[in-house]
C-alpha cells in the first residue's frame, strides 16, 4: 500500500514537472552578479540584450571573462554592435560544464555558438573549437583562428544541468569577423538570410513576389519579419497555391510589421498589431501575447510561437514561428462552426478547439496538438542540428524522476 502510494505520488510529481514551466529558468544576470569580477561581462550582456536572449534558451554554455579580460577587449573602441558579436560567440550552443569539458569524445568538439546563431557569421567564424589539453587544461578557440588556442577554462561559475552552465575561460576569444563593424541593415540580404536558417521556403515565395519590394522598403525605418519554417510552409502551401494573387501577397506582407521589435520590445509591448498588409479597413492585423518565456502571435484561426532568431539589430529583426500566419481576412471560412474536412493536418491543429468537442462522430483527421511538449523543440530544429544537444534534456529529465521516485520509495 505504502509502495502504491509513493508510486501515484511519483507519478503525480513528474506529470507535473512534464507541464512547461511558466518562467524562464535561469537568469544570467543574477547568476555572474555575485563575482563583481564578472560585473563588466555581466553589464556588456545586459546593454547589448544578450542577457534575455540567454535566459530564453536552454542547453546553453556562457563562457565568462573577467574584468582585466573585459578591458583588453573594451580597449580596442568597438561599436557596441561589434561587442554584441563578440560576446554572442561567447554562448555555446550546447551544455559543458567543468566534467563534459574534460571528457570531450576524441578530445576535440566543435561548438555553434550564439554567433553562428543569428545570422551574423559567415562560413566557420560562429564556432568556437574546444580541446582537451595536455595536464587537464581544456583550450578554446574560433575555428576562423587559424588553431592557435586563444584561451583556456579557469573554473565553473554555476551549472543547472542541463540548462545552462556558466564558465570562466582565461581570455576573450579573438574573431575579426565578430570584431568587424556590423553590416548596414540595408546591406543585408533578408532572402539570403532566411533561406540558410531555416527559412527558405518562405524566402523563395516572397522573391517571386511583389511583397519581396514591400519588406525591402521597410528594413530601413525598421522592420519585424515572422519568417515561418520550412516544415510550416510546406504544409501550408496546398492552401497558398489556392489565394489570388493579391491573396498570396497580402498573406506573405502579413509576416511583417514595419517598426523594428526586438524580443524584450514584443514581451513589454503586447497587443494588437498592425502589419506590412494592414490597409485603411483591412486590418491585417494581429494579436502578440506573452506565453511563458515565449512569444506567441495570435490571428484568430492560428496561435505560432517565435522558435528563433535569424537576426536582431535595429533597425531589422528577423524571427522564425512554427506556424504560417493566417489572418482572417484571408481565412474566415477556417472559423465556421462546423469542422469541414480538413485538407491537412495544419487545418486541424488550427481549428477552433470548441468544436472538436462538439462533433465526437466524424473520425478526425490525425491531430496534430498545437500546445503539447513534444511540439516545442521542432522550431528549434536549426539549433539541434548544429549542436546535436536535444537529447540532454530529456536525459536529465529522466534522472529528476528517477531520483524522486528514489527519494519516496525511501521514506
Ligand atoms: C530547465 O529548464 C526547464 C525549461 O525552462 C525548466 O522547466 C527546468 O526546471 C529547468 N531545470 C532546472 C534544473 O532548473
Ligand atoms: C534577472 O536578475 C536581475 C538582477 O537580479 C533582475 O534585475 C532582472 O529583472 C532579472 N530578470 C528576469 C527576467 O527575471
Ligand atoms: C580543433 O583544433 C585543433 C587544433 O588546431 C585541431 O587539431 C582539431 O581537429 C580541431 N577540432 C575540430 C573538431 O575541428
Ligand atoms: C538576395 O539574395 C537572393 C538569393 O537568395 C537574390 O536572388 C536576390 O537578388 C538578392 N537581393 C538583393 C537585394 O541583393
Ligand atoms: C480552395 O478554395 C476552394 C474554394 O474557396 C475551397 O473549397 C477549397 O477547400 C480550397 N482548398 C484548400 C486546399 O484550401
Amino acid at each position: 500500500m505504502q509502495l502504491l502510494l509513493a508510486a501515484a505520488a511519483v507519478l503525480s510529481l513528474s506529470l507535473s514537472l512534464l507541464l512547461p514551466s511558466p518562467t524562464a529558468a535561469h537568469n544570467i544576470t543574477r547568476i555572474l552578479e555575485k563575482d563583481p569580477d564578472f560585473s563588466t561581462f555581466n553589464h556588456y550582456l545586459t546593454v547589448t540584450q544578450l542577457a534575455p536572449e540567454i535566459n530564453r534558451r536552454e542547453t546553453i554554455t556562457v563562457c565568462a571573462v573577467d574584468n582585466a579580460a573585459m578591458s583588453d577587449l573594451l580597449s580596442k573602441h568597438l561599436s557596441l554592435g561589434a561587442i554584441k558579436n563578440v560576446l554572442s560567440l561567447h554562448v555555446l550552443l550546447d551544455y559543458f560544464d567543468a566534467k563534459k569539458l574534460h571528457q570531450i569524445t576524441d578530445g576535440t568538439a566543435l561548438a555553434a555558438t550564439m554567433f553562428q546563431a543569428t545570422g551574423s557569421a559567415t562560413g566557420s567564424a560562429g564556432f568556437v573549437n574546444i580541446t582537451d589539453l595536455k595536464g587537464g587544461k581544456v583550450g578554446f578557440s574560433p575555428q576562423d583562428n587559424g588553431g592557435d588556442i586563444s584561451a583556456t577554462f579557469v573554473k565553473s561559475i554555476d551549472a543547472i544541468p542541463y540548462n545552462i552552465s556558466v564558465i570562466q575561460i582565461s581570455s576573450i576569444l579573438p574573431s575579426p569577423e565578430a570584431e568587424a563593424p556590423a553590416p548596414g541593415p540595408s546591406q543585408i540580404n533578408i532572402t539570403a538570410l532566411m533561406s540558410k536558417h531555416g527559412c527558405k521556403i518562405f524566402a523563395e515565395t516572397l522573391l517571386a513576389n511583389p511583397a519581396e519590394k514591400t519588406f525591402e522598403d521597410n528594413v530601413e525605418s525598421g522592420l519585424t519579419v515572422f519568417c515561418p519554417g520550412d516544415d510550416a510552409m510546406k504544409a501550408f502551401s496546398p492552401k497558398f497555391k489556392n489565394l489570388t494573387a493579391a491573396g498570396k501577397q497580402s498573406l506573405l506582407e502579413y509576416h511583417g510589421i514595419p517598426i523594428y521589435q526586438s524580443i524584450p520590445g514584443l514581451k513589454s509591448s503586447n497587443g494588437i498589431t498592425n502589419t506590412l498588409a494592414t490597409d485603411g479597413a483591412s486590418k491585417f492585423s494581429f494579436d502578440v501575447k506573452n506565453d511563458g518565456s515565449d512569444v506567441t502571435i495570435f490571428t484568430k484561426i492560428v496561435t505560432a510561437k517565435i522558435v528563433n532568431t535569424l537576426v536582431d539589430e535595429q533597425p531589422l529583426a528577423i524571427y522564425q514561428v512554427n506556424k504560417v500566419l493566417m489572418p482572417e481576412e484571408l481565412f474566415k471560412g477556417v472559423l465556421s462552426p462546423s469542422p469541414a474536412p480538413a485538407p491537412g493536418p495544419e487545418a486541424d491543429a488550427e481549428s477552433p478547439k470548441s468544436s472538436k468537442k462538439k462533433h465526437k462522430s466524424p473520425p478526425a483527421p490525425p491531430e496534430a496538438p498545437s500546445d503539447s511538449p513534444a511540439d516545442a523543440p521542432d522550431g528549434d530544429v536549426a539549433d539541434q542540428s548544429t549542436n546535436g544537444a536535444a537529447r540532454f534534456n530529456g536525459g536529465g529529465f529522466v534522472a529528476v524522476i528517477l531520483s524522486l521516485g528514489f527519494a519516496f520509495l525511501q521514506l
